[in-house]
């Protein structure tokens, strides 16, 4: 018999959990694979339209919604350019990572940005941006950004708490929140939680591949196109509002394939019993993955990024590894166990084990087992069983 030590284990269909591109079902995966339609008449105008009905519903609004080809930067632009002036100030509330860049970029395209500080191991504090607001007497911020989930810390945000705040100072800037990472994957009712637009991208908790965003727009943000000043012809809402020209409403030549994927990503979504269901097993994979790093927590060792329990996210979790070296670490489980997870972002030094999207439990209890047995490997200081504890989990909601 040969000595197992040092051999490599990796061969077999890799894990990838990483927090987007999240993993994409087959059934989407294969209509990508399909030849090219005429783009002017037939089926594919009748994919478009469906999932453009769809649309409003996965974001909880009867408002518009709006596709635009590009990655979630290009939502964000589509968010600000069709509801703010140059110079229009906007407040941007910092918990980890993409708000603050959501703000950088406005910043480039000629809004005044002023950033609300924030740490990478808090969500935002409500009652800090209703004194912020209350200043603002003479109303000078136009718009607030807010991430719902930081991809980069894992934080989520509290968007009910955080409009209740705007309200108690009585102050009428646009709600905006930047769920990219969380769309598909955590709680989020537009509508019922007072928000004014809404962005998102298709690949993460949607389950396409990278490709598409969307922005979603309350009638208040479309009130603020009307005398909005700071116009990108390819993100205009005006022209794509023509319901009865598909090529208009992209602004171009449709991304079929990915209204494809998407029309089967809806489908799937409706098939596990709707959004309530898919947010559910969230819930409960979620909840595994922080019940195995709460086991193998211990001072000086492996921490959670987010210190409130509450505020963890439902899509990712960021681990702070200690003594061990992330990225080792990381090279290890992905060059000799075949799982990949993400790597700590925007000065964060840990590791992201993702959890949204399309996963079931053989998933998420195989990626734990595997990032248990790489920390024991590595020698890290693995306090108890996450595997133990992330089964209990995955038992309990089997109960
Ligand atoms: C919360 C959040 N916002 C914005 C982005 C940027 O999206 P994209 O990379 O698709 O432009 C990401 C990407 O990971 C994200 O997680």
């Amino acid at each position: 018999m040969t000595d197992p030590t040092g051999v490599s284990l990796r061969h077999g269909r890799q894990m990838t959990a990483i927090p987007g591109p999240s993993i994409i079902p087959d059934e989407v995966l294969e209509v990508f694979a399909r030849p090219m339609p005429d783009l002017y008449e037939g089926p594919i105008i009748e994919t478009s339209h469906d999932v453009r009905e769809r649309l409003p519903a996965i974001a909880r609004t009867a408002g518009e919604a709006f596709i635009v080809i590009g990655n979630g930067h290009s939502a964000w632009q589509m968010a600000t350019s069709n509801t703010l002036s140059r110079g229009d100030k906007v407040l941007v509330l910092e918990a980890g990572r993409f708000a603050t860049v959501w703000g950088e970029y406005s910043a480039i395209s000629g809004l005044d940005v002023e950033v609300l500080s924030g740490t990478d191991h808090a969500p935002v504090n409500p009652a800090a941006v209703e004194a912020r607001l209350a200043h603002d007497s003479a109303h000078e911020i136009k718009a607030i950004l807010v991430a719902h989930v930081d991809t980069a810390s894992s934080v989520r945000n509290d968007i009910v708490a955080i409009r209740s705040a705007i309200d108690a100072a009585g102050h009428p800037a646009l709600y905006m929140v930047d769920c990219i990472a969380s769309m598909g994957c955590e709680q989020f009712e537009m509508d019922a939680w007072g928000v004014d637009v809404a962005v998102a991208g298709c690949q993460k908790g949607l389950m396409v591949p990278p490709g598409v965003a969307f922005v979603w727009a309350g009638p208040k943000a479309a009130a603020a196109y009307e005398h909005a000043d700071n116009p990108v012809g390819y993100f205009d809402w005006g022209r794509r509002r023509d319901r009865s020209n598909e090529y208009a409403y992209y602004a171009g030549t449709p991304p079929i394939s990915h209204l494809r994927g998407l029309q089967v990503a809806f489908d799937l979504i409706d098939a596990e019993g709707g959004l309530d269901a898919v947010w559910q097993r969230h819930e409960v994979l979620g909840s595994a993955v922080r019940a195995a790093v709460d086991a193998w927590a211990s001072p000086g060792g492996i921490k959670f990024c987010i210190d409130e329990p509450e505020a963890r996210s439902n899509c990712v979790t960021t681990v702070l590894t200690g003594r061990t070296e992330p990225e080792p670490f990381r090279s290890k489980v992905r060059t000799e166990a075949g799982l990949v997870i993400g790597m700590g972002i925007a000065g964060i030094p840990g590791m992201r084990i993702a959890h949204m999207g399309h996963l079931n439990p053989p998933m998420i209890l195989g990626t734990i087992a595997t990032l248990e047995a790489g920390l024991i490997a590595s020698g890290a200081d693995v306090r108890g069983s996450g595997i133990a504890a992330a089964t209990k989990v995955v038992a309990e909601a089997l109960a």
